[in-house]
Order: C-alpha cells, then sequence, then structure tokens
C-alpha cells in the first residue's frame, strides 16, 4: 500500500494565498493543430497516488461506455495528472474496457511533469501533453479532473468549469471532484456545457464511519458551503441520521447498513434516481438541484 500522504487543511474562501481567475498565468501550450495557445491556471501540489481514482473510473465505465462508444474515435482528457502520471494510466486501461477505441490525453500545466510522464505514453491511445483549462485546444467527450480545483479559490470554478465545457463535444461531459490519498473517500460533480446536473458521492464503506465524512472531500463548489441552512449540510446531516438509524443492518455487513440508509432517504421524498446497483457499490449519486448552493 502505498504511504498516507497528508494535505494540508483546504483553504478558506478568499485566502490570497489561492488562486482566483484574475491570478491564472499564462504558459504556453500546443493545440491539435500546433497552434500555440494559453494554459489556463497555476501550477500546484502534484500529490497524487496508485488506484487512488478507482472510484471515480469504475464510474465512468459504468456510465460512459456508450457514450464512448457513440465516436468514432472518442477522446477522454485528463487534466491535471499531477507528479505521476499513473492515475491517467489507468484511467485509459479502465476505460479500454467499455471503449477499446478511446484516447487518452493527460494534460498538465507543470511542464516539468509533462516531460517526466512520456516514458508512459502509448500513442495514440495515450498521450501527456501540456495544457490547462483551455484543454489545449482538445475536443473530448469526457474530461476528468480530479483533485485540481480543490487547490484554487471557489471564485475560480465557475469559470474553470465554463472554459473547460466550451472544449467538449456537443454530448460530452465535465468530471470535477476530490478524493482523500487512498480514493477510499471521494466525490465529483458532473458539469454539461449548460451547467452541473449531479452529485456522486463515493465510499470504500467498510472504512465509512458516518457519511458525513465526505465533507471533508466535497468539491470545492460545495466545500465551503457545508454549513447549517444550506442544502449539501441538510444532505449530510439526513445520511448521518439515516445511518445511524440503520446501525442494526451492520450485522449484515456495511453494506446492507448503506441500502438501508439511501432507501430511508428515498422513503422521505428525496428524489434520488434508482441505481440500487451502484449504491452497492458505497455510491449515491444526487441531481444537483438537490444540493446546489444557495448563496
Ligand atoms: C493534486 S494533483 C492531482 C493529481 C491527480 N489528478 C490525482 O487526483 O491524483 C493536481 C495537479 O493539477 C495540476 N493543475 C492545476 N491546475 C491545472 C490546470 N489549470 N491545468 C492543468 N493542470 C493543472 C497541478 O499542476 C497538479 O499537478
Amino acid at each position: 500500500m502505498p504511504p498516507a500522504i497528508a494535505y494540508p487543511p483546504d483553504p478558506p474562501p478568499g485566502n490570497p494565498a489561492y488562486p482566483t481567475p484574475a491570478q491564472w498565468g499564462t504558459g504556453r501550450a500546443r493545440t491539435d493543430t500546433g497552434r500555440r495557445t494559453t494554459a489556463q491556471g497555476i501550477i500546484t501540489r502534484g500529490t497524487t497516488n496508485p488506484n487512488r481514482l478507482r472510484r471515480v473510473d469504475r464510474w465512468l465505465a459504468a456510465h460512459f461506455g456508450r457514450l464512448l462508444a457513440r465516436h468514432d474515435s472518442p477522446l477522454v482528457v485528463d487534466l491535471g495528472y499531477g507528479a505521476s502520471p499513473v492515475t491517467t494510466v489507468e484511467l485509459r486501461s479502465r476505460l479500454a474496457t467499455v471503449c477499446p477505441a478511446v484516447r487518452v490525453i493527460g494534460l498538465e500545466i507543470d511542464p516539468e511533469r509533462v516531460a517526466v510522464a512520456q516514458p508512459a505514453a502509448d500513442p495514440p491511445w495515450l498521450e501527456f501533453r501540456h495544457g490547462g483549462f483551455e484543454l489545449a485546444g482538445l475536443r473530448p467527450v469526457l474530461v476528468r479532473a480530479m483533485n485540481v480545483l480543490r487547490q484554487y479559490d471557489e471564485s475560480a470554478v465557475a469559470h474553470a468549469w465554463a472554459t473547460m465545457t466550451a472544449q467538449l463535444t456537443p454530448d460530452g461531459l465535465l468530471v470535477e471532484g476530490t478524493c482523500d490519498e487512498l480514493g477510499r473517500l471521494a466525490t465529483w460533480v458532473t458539469v454539461s456545457p449548460t451547467g452541473p446536473r449531479t452529485l456522486t458521492l463515493a465510499a470504500r464503506l467498510s472504512t465509512l464511519d458516518r457519511p458525513s465524512r465526505w465533507a471533508e472531500r466535497l468539491p470545492k463548489a460545495l466545500i465551503h458551503h457545508n454549513i447549517p441552512g444550506h442544502p449539501i449540510h441538510h444532505l449530510l446531516s439526513t445520511l448521518d441520521k439515516a445511518w445511524q438509524a440503520a446501525a442494526p443492518y451492520s450485522v449484515f455487513g456495511p453494506r446492507q447498513r448503506w441500502l438501508a440508509t439511501v432507501r430511508s432517504l428515498i422513503a422521505d421524498g428525496w428524489p434520488i434516481p434508482h441505481e440500487p446497483r451502484r449504491w452497492r457499490l458505497g455510491e449515491l449519486t444526487i441531481p444537483w438541484p438537490l444540493v446546489s448552493p444557495t448563496t
């Protein structure tokens, strides 16, 4: 097992140490057609770990295999792969199981990390290039951006989402989120060119002590809104109460406890899509309007 790497606490909103769009750099990147473009964003910590993004990859493969297969040469961008390209290599191999024709390009804003990744490249299926939120002019079906916006100011989120989704194919989607060092706790938002659609919570249920643990790893768009009176706080508190009430199910294992928790939420009237197969994996996907920040 790789060593755990401790993150510093998440920055509060408006912290001048964390970049807003006005502070983004202007490194140079090259597009598919050789045109030079401006790489939008800033270099941040490159922390990563093998297998850390398995939950989001498994979800992507399950939900978007058909979408990818509808394209002749489907392209997926992994934005901000970090100090090692390992999670991009894993993404390509996991997506290839549902769409063998998929091409994955890892984009990094740090040119040194682009150079470090080259030995792992396997063109045309897997490449590593310099680029930022503008996606170096690429036109992907899917973008995975995990643990990237976490290190930006919250005010950067809307602009980053808009910049990335403007590059997508018309049916394309951005998946942007956060996870812990070992990938046992993860959350991500699915964003289309018209705005956010869903929030997914995913965890290794055997190590989940209570659902509000996800609060530590919420996407940047939500993490500062986990306060009483806000929808995400209401969701996590309701899940905690339901999890507590479902404690007797623990004798059958954490999965049964989680299934009882989700069913109780639905019985209370939460309009959650019926996805028992996904719930069994320790996931819950929620329509964005149920958690969208009110302020
Ligand atoms: C914490 S690492 C995440 C690595 C990997 N995605 C993971 O989740 O394990 C964040 C990486 O994103 C890169 N990054 C930050 N902003 C970026 C941007 N706008 N475009 C491309 N890469 C960016 C940083 O340079 C850093 O290497």
